[in-house]
């Protein structure tokens, strides 16, 4: 795979850690990065060969279950021809994590063992990728850091609004969902903040799975446009993206907390009857029972689309802190 088109001089990428949505400060920079996943989308699509990586060493550590961020890292880098993969799912099952060993030894350890480039690193800790980064010597990519952080995810969905209405202006996006827990809704509401000072954001919970105040209070002096309601179908008319998450279990403290809230809200074709035609519905997914199967052969049902941006935008974004642009 060659990569013909001439990308301006300009790679605010090149070299560096990627942990936080809050490192991008200009729609340039995201416009930069949305400019080399085009490149890789026409040629995944074209199924071109690419020797781009070849002479690289990639490091994928997971910490943490995944289906769509651990397959995508680890396809992103075959497709650009990265020739030395070293993914481990269940890194808390399987590593030396299990006798003990702290993150930055694993992280000083994998950089002997591999001389790798670049560390991808999911983990639970919400400060995890920033302690990788401190002790690595390559630059490391949070792939989804406890409930704090999941910037390419951001990244992806960004791009997936973008392809779908072509700006980012006057849109109106209800966030819906467990957003006291998700990390996703929170990389995603800072990045909206960059793009545009006329986005406005609904974020509808149960009041017990709130987005929570502090964060609410950094989006207000950021001078978004934000409100909280408990009440989808009331906002729901007016709505352009309405990004929906998952009940996170997994970070409940017990059972009786997690049933008193399931099943809160469930899209269904019946609901959707409510929202515009030229809307979509967006999920990073995993899904449980928050949005009826039935509902997938909508067309305004964008979860499966948008989980293949995935793979354009990681590409992306590994090649140009390696600094292939
Ligand atoms: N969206 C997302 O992070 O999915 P996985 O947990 O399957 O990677």
């Amino acid at each position: 795979m060659v990569f013909n088109k001439k990308l301006e001089n300009f790679n605010p990428f090149s070299k560096k850690d990627f942990i936080s949505v809050e490192q991008i400060t200009s729609l340039r920079e995201i416009e930069y990065l949305f400019q080399i996943a085009d490149l890789m989308k026409e040629a995944v699509e074209k199924k071109k060969k690419s020797f781009l990586l070849e002479d690289k060493t990639l490091v994928i550590l997971f910490y943490q279950p995944s289906t769509r961020t651990f397959t995508s890292f680890q396809a992103a880098a075959q497709w650009l021809g990265c020739q030395r993969i070293i993914a481990i799912a269940g890194m808390e099952f399987y590593s030396s994590a299990v006798k003990g060993e702290s993150l930055p030894d694993t992280i000083r350890t994998v950089e002997q063992t591999t001389n790798c480039d670049l560390i991808i690193l999911r983990h639970p800790d919400d400060n995890s990728s920033e302690i990788a980064a401190r002790y690595a010597n390559v630059p490391v990519i949070n792939a989804g850091s406890g409930k704090k952080e999941h910037p390419t995810q951001a990244l992806l969905d960004l791009y997936t609004i973008r392809q779908k209405f072509g700006h980012f202006e006057n849109l109106n996006i209800a966030m819906l969902g467990d957003l006291k827990n998700g990390r996703t809704v929170k990389s995603l509401s800072l990045l909206l903040g960059v793009v545009s000072s006329k986005i406005s954001i609904v974020f509808v919970s149960p009041p017990e799975l709130k987005i929570p105040k502090e964060f609410l209070e950094k989006l207000k002096e950021k001078g978004m446009k934000i409100k909280e309601t408990e009440n989808l179908e009331e906002v729901l008319p007016e709505i352009d993206v309405l990004y929906v998450t998952r009940i996170q279990k997994e970070w409940f403290e017990n059972e009786e907390e997690y049933q008193k809230v399931k099943g809160s809200y469930v899209i269904t074709p019946e609901i959707m009857k409510k929202a515009k035609r030229k809307m979509i519905v967006m999920h990073p997914l995993p899904r449980v029972d928050e949005i009826d199967f039935r509902f997938d052969s909508d067309p305004r049902a964008f979860y499966f689309y948008q989980i293949r941006n995935g793979l354009y935008i990681r590409m992306a974004l590994i090649a140009a802190i390696l600094g292939k642009f």
